[in-house]
């Protein structure tokens, strides 16, 4: 792989996105990796990522300078070029001017291997306070700007380069284009990274894994669990089992979409455990958002366990036990959690609903190493709908946290109506892949007055909650066009006749969170 050494800063998970953008797999190692431990582990090339320390900071990790010995190429960024100019004997000043946000990068001669032919001023994304101003001996200077003489240097022979900018950011347009050119020109990593490659490897590995045991996956209808179930069951077939759990807090349509889609293009065994009742009973007379949240979790592993123990009592008396449950953790998962060698240290409960600790399976995370736009990538190469890889986000307690007090049926009904129009009416308008989510939420509690007709009605509100957002940690508010937003209004007021009014809610978050509960 190619390692990207992580200083700390936000940037390490995106540069190795990047550098899987050129067709390179890359993995993330935190700062304190020993030389020793890098060279273990092979690396086609290795990348200094940026960070918020001052070189001079007393604490301020440094480059351990035997990387440069070892032959290995490497590529710093930011922070990372600054690190490894000192390792390497150039000269990084506290100049006491800042550059900040989008900078003129100025190409110096033809530019080297990493700036040719770029146009020779071009903008770039800065962020640093201290600067490189001289080159260490042996180092070509390709580029400046107008407060840092050395923004970027490369030794082509010695495979070693560095750039003050960062590559990574959509606010460097070049960037891209830098990056590939130093993982491909001068490390000379072959591309090799590509959907089918991941494809062939994961469902490899699954086997190998697996053997000829038997598996378990509990679906959610999101897109992870499906493209993790749809690996592994490329990989073994009908030793394969998925367990849809519908709790009645799904959106209209949503199982039979998974009955139907996804069995169609994976031709799974599918079991679907109807608990709708099992769930209304269990959050009857409760309006507490954070004690349905875990009635709703502890109801949905009490099911996908007694599921698991039907099918395994099943399969007990074929004499073939089932070992194996599949899930979907992602990589960012992997590397929040530390980079975790051991299997099941993440976020169970993100797929499953919460498993427990002495679960009695092994797990199989055929998405381990995978980033969600590959996730997304491999989903399609296997043949799964654009519905389910595309899907946006919902929540597991679903809609019982849309609806403001009691979960009843009625209410779920009134909720699924209107929640059901909102996404017609925004995919129709061509907006999905504009906006992350849009909850729509039910004031169960709240009433007010209209008139329909000659008639007065004291009906409920509902809110439409559109969000913008990259990673939903943050998120604006949409501003979704008039037209749609009257289609939306008209058609609910004149479809749910629980409903009489739609409202819209236009806080960000922070401070508010994108669901209401
Ligand atoms: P908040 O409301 O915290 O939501 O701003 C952030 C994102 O997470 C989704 N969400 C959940 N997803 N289980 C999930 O799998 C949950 O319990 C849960 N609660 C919120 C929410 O839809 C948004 O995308």
């Amino acid at each position: 792989p190619v390692l990207v050494v992580d200083y700390g800063a936000q940037y390490a998970q995106l540069i190795a996105r990047r550098v899987r953008e050129t067709q390179v797999y890359s993995e993330v190692v935190p700062h304190d990796t020993p030389v020793e431990e890098i060279v273990r582990r092979d690396p086609a090339a290795i990348v200094l990522s940026g960070g918020p320390a001052s070189v001079y900071a007393p604490d301020a990790p440094q480059v351990d300078g035997a990387l440069f010995d070892t032959g290995v190429p490497v590529f710093g960024i930011c922070y990372g070029f600054q690190a490894m100019i000192s390792a390497l004997g150039g000269t990084v000043e506290h100049t006491g001017t800042r550059e900040y946000g989008r900078t003129e990068l100025s190409v110096v001669g033809r530019g080297g291997t990493l700036h040719e032919d770029l146009p020779g001023h071009h903008p770039v994304w800065m962020s640093h306070g201290d600067s490189v101003s001289k080159a260490p001996e042996g180092f070509t200077v390709t580029a400046g700007s107008k407060d840092t003489p050395v923004a970027a240097f490369e030794n082509t022979e010695r495979r070693i380069a560095g750039v003050q900018y960062h590559p990574e950011v959509a606010h460097t347009p070049h960037g891209q284009e830098v990056l590939r050119r130093f993982l491909h020109d001068i490390a000379g990593v072959r591309p090799q990274w590509t959907t089918s490659s991941i494809v062939d490897e994961t469902v490899a590995a699954i086997r190998e894994q697996v053997g000829d045991r038997r598996a378990i996956c509990g679906l959610s209808g999101g897109v992870d669990s499906a493209v993790a179930a749809a690996l592994v069951q490329r990989a073994i077939g009908d030793r394969l089992t998925c367990v849809f759990v519908d709790h009645g807090l799904l959106r209209a349509g949503e199982r039979a979409q998974v009955e139907r889609d996804f069995v169609a293009a994976t031709g799974v065994r599918l079991v679907v455990v109807d608990a709708v009742q099992q769930f209304l009973d269990a959050l009857a007379g409760v309006s507490e958002p954070e004690e349905k949240r875990k009635i709703v979790g502890r109801e949905f592993i009490r099911v996908f366990e007694q599921a698991a123990r039907d099918l395994q009592a099943e399969a007990g008396q074929a004499g073939e036990h089932i070992d194996f449950l599949v899930q979907g953790t992602l990589y960012p998962d992997v590397v929040e959690s530390g980079g975790g060698s051991g299997a099941a240290n993440i976020k169970s409960h993100h797929n499953v609903g919460g498993l427990p600790e002495d679960l009695q399976f092994g797990l199989v995370e055929p998405l381990r190493a995978l980033f969600k736009d590959e996730v997304r990538r491999v989903g399609l190469e296997l043949g799964l709908p654009e519905t389910i890889v595309h899907r946006q986000p919902f929540p597991g307690p679903g809609l019982a946290i849309r609806i403001i007090g009691e979960v009843t049926a009625q209410r779920l009904e009134t909720l699924r109506a209107a929640d059901s129009i909102a996404r017609e009416e925004l995919t129709a308008a061509g907006l999905d892949r504009d906006i992350w989510q849009c909850p729509v939420v039910l004031l169960a509690d709240v009433q007010s007055v209209g008139v329909q007709g000659d008639h007065r009605t004291y009906g409920h509100p509902v809110v439409l909650r559109p969000v913008s957002s990259e990673d939903a940690m943050t998120a604006d508010w949409t501003r979704l066009p008039y037209d749609v937003l009257e289609r939306i209004s008209t058609r609910i007021t004149n479809e749910v006749a629980e409903i009489n009014r739609v409202t819209i809610d236009v806080t960000s978050k922070p401070p508010g969170t994108i669901e209401w509960e």
